[in-house]
């Protein structure tokens, strides 16, 4: 009896650390060419992103970004997580904005 408990205890519990843990995100198509996600992805680029990258960057703040090179996930965990020179943005924006980031990045509207 004690081991039924158990089991049914654990397994749930277990799970949940597990899902949490690993953090998977899901950048999918439909998020990705969503216009409404691109859009939102523009407006903090330009806010809060050109000043670093791109024409508008101040000199050597940071590289003129290469979509053509990155995969969604690529562009995600940079703008989650920061790299170096780039900050983490995770406590700023929330999940469903820095995935519209990667959507607007990866978008054919993109510019920098
Ligand atoms: C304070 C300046 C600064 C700001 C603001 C900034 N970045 Fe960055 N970013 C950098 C630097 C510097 C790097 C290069 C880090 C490295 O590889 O050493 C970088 C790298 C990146 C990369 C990876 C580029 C590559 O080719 O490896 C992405 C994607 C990116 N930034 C997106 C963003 C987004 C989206 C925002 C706005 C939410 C943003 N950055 C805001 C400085 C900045």
């Amino acid at each position: 009896m004690t081991v039924v408990v158990t089991v049914v205890l654990t397994g749930p519990a277990f799970v949940l650390w597990g899902g949490s843990a690993a953090a998977e995100v899901k950048l999918t198509e439909a998020f990705m060419n969503d216009s409404a996600n691109i859009e939102v992805g523009r407006d903090i680029f330009k806010k809060r992103c050109s000043r670093c990258h791109g024409q508008r960057a101040y000199p050597g703040k940071g590289p003129k970004l290469n979509p053509k090179k990155y995969s969604p996930k690529f562009v995600y965990k940079r703008i989650t997580k920061g790299f170096r020179g780039m900050p983490s943005w995770k406590r700023i924006y929330d999940e469903k904005q820095r995935k519209s980031l990667t959507a607007y990045i990866l978008s054919k509207d993109f510019s920098n």
